[in-house]
């Protein structure tokens, strides 16, 4: 092992052993690491286009799109670059987060997982010492290609290409409809091992979630049980009260903003009619009028739409009615959702994207789910199994839809979902898929997946990125060929990737494949400092004559340019983390 570590000094602490090969034993790091990773120099970019100044970073850019139209069998392309320019506020607020739900298995994982990461634990389990991470989190552990150089592909956090929030320093809030507190949800969920759990009671036991609306004909009737914490009164009487809580809150606990997070039960679908839920002023109207069609998460939306608080929904239910839409687009609020998408989903839409784009036709897809946590017992329930089902059952319709080859208009794969509730496997859900695809001349292939999924450890990093990133979010702004700054559209689909079922605003495409989501939001932040969409071509090392680029010959070929350093292959990767 030791003999696979390379040693460089950091370019910006010169601390030695910043750039370590990815093969390095994690154990293996140098004491130093941790400390100088966090505390490294953000990326800056040499460029002309791009300025910083003491409270922006402004970066000129080239969208280049191409228009596309079919006409009879020609497929007609324009080519269009568009100049924009983006502006990022440097500055990163100090940042509340309320969970609806905030004492189920999610809510208190990621506030158990902010606090052992703020508190640096570490506990012993039956294989090892673990230190807390944030595994799974896209923004805190997975990096980005940033360019080539002397030490061949540079890759940076995602968390330094822009400034952004660190889940250590947020302050959680939030209500649940179980009175229970924090560190007694934390041992009910049954998600974290026990040395980790009595490290964390005394810094959770502190925390009660402030009363929930319970509305049984929304939630299954076997979520009655928990039910001891609840807002009394009418829609319009509980409206207000979830205001005044977000505005206590952020009063009380100093912060600077706050955005509002639904991890509480699935609902079944509001039944959306005309009249109640298709304007914001008949939504406004229907809460007064105390409409029962009017969800308790509607209620919470619509409370954190009018305090200004970015809501973002993890469940599948329709909470997102037109007239909530309407709302947030008024005041310029972002709305970002649905249902996260942290296990069986995501794979699909990794693995689908995979044969489509491989020239491979899926024709049966079947995914089977148990679990044994309380979101399974909710789930038992027809209506609300219903409001899963519809969210789980889309995700594979944009790659579908992509190739004409394989399937003629409208015809779809088998698509079949299938979720049980069995108690004993707790928070450690199984998910079976069979995906089977038709081959080369009338071939099948089946592939069988089993995913033992470990729920709420998946999700709480998805929570972790959805407000990191739609707190960034509220800070970017951009300039379309020279027209008036402006800010992403109120529904925020940029975290489409973090969602089963995105939404989008009005007209826009859905896309669920997995790897696109990604890059759509690495190359946003790129754009954000200026740099180039990732596009993988790599043509600095394709070309045959590679002295026509203008790079320096070291960074292309370090054998010819003489170099003392051992040559590498110009695809070996290093990493800055
Ligand atoms: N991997 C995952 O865990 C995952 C993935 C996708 C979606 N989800 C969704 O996330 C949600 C939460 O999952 P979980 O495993 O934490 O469930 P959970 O049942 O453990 O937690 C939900 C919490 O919400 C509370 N609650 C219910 N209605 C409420 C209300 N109106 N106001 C305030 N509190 C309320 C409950 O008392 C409970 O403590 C579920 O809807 C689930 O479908 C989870």
């Amino acid at each position: 092992m030791q003999s696979s570590r390379t040693r460089l000094k950091c370019p910006w602490c010169q601390a030695q052993s910043l750039f370590i090969a990815r093969e390095v034993i994690l154990e293996e790091r140098p004491k130093n690491w941790v400390s100088c990773a966090s505390t490294m120099v953000k990326v800056e970019i040499d460029s002309p286009t791009v300025r910083y100044t003491a409270d922006l970073i402004e970066a000129d850019y080239v969208y280049s799109t191409s228009d596309a139209k079919v006409e009879g069998n020609v497929c007609r392309v324009r080519p269009r670059d568009v100049r924009m320019t983006f502006r990022t506020k440097r500055r990163v607020p100090r940042l509340g987060v309320m969970l609806v739900g905030i004492g189920g298995n999610n809510g208190s994982t990621v506030v158990a997982a902010t606090l052992a990461n703020k508190l640096g634990l570490s506990w012993r389990t039956k294989d090892k010492v673990q230190t807390a991470n944030y595994y799974g989190s896209i923004t805190q552990t997975s990096t980005v290609s940033i360019g080539n150089g002397p030490q061949g592909e540079v890759y940076v956090p995602m968390k330094d290409l822009l400034p952004m929030v660190n889940p250590n320093d947020v302050v959680f809030d939030g209500w649940d409809i179980s009175r229970l507190n924090l560190a007694e949800a934390m041992r009910r969920a049954k998600v974290l091992d026990v040395q980790l759990q009595d490290q964390l009671v005394p810094h959770m036991e502190k925390m009660r979630p402030r009363p929930g609306i319970f509305d049984p004909t929304f939630v299954a009737a076997n979520q009655e049980d928990r039910a001891d914490n609840v807002i009394k009164g009418t829609k319009q009487a509980q409206l207000e009260r979830i205001r005044a809580d977000i505005r206590e809150f952020i009063a009380s606990s100093k912060v600077e903003k706050a955005i509002v997070l639904w991890t509480a039960n699935t609902e079944r679908y509001c039944d959306v009619t005309e009249g109640v839920h298709d304007t914001a002023a008949n939504l406004l109207d229907a809460i007064e009028k105390n409409h029962p069609e009017v969800s308790p998460s509607t209620i919470f939306a619509v409370a954190s739409v009018l305090e200004g608080c970015t809501y973002i929904n993890g469940s599948p239910q329709n909470t997102f009615v037109p007239g909530l839409l309407e709302l947030a687009r008024q005041r310029q609020v972002f709305l970002a959702g649905d249902d996260f998408k942290s296990g069986q989903t995501k794979l699909k839409s990794v693995l689908v994207d995979f044969l489509v784009s491989a020239g491979i036709k899926p024709v049966s897809i079947v995914s089977y789910n148990h679990l044994g946590n309380n979101d399974g017992k909710n789930l038992s329930a027809p209506a609300q199994f219903r409001s899963k089902e519809i969210s789980k059952s889309n995700v594979v319709d944009d790659m579908v839809d992509s190739n004409s080859i394989l399937y003629a208009p409208g015809e779809k794969p088998d698509h079949c979902v299938v979720i049980k509730y069995v108690p004993y496997v707790g928070d450690s859900k199984r998910a079976m898929d069979e995906y089977t695809s038709e081959i080369l001349l009338g071939g099948h292939n089946t592939i069988v997946v089993h995913n033992t999924c470990e729920d709420s450890l998946l999700a709480a990093p998805l929570i972790i990125d959805l407000f990191v990133l739609a707190e960034l979010c509220e800070r970017i702004e951009f300039s379309v060929a020279g027209s008036k700054f402006q800010g992403f559209h109120s529904v925020l689909s940029l975290l489409s990737y973090l969602c089963k079922a995105p939404a989008m605003p009005p007209g826009a495409p859905v896309v669920n494949a997995l790897f696109k989501q990604r890059c759509c939001i690495v190359n946003v932040l790129r754009a954000c400092v200026g740099l180039a969409p990732c596009h993988f071509m790599d043509l600095e090392f394709k070309a045959s004559d590679a002295s026509v680029w203008e790079r320096p010959k070291s960074a292309l070929v370090p054998e010819e340019a003489g170099s003392k350093k051992q040559a590498r292959s110009p695809h070996e990767v290093r990493t800055i983390a």
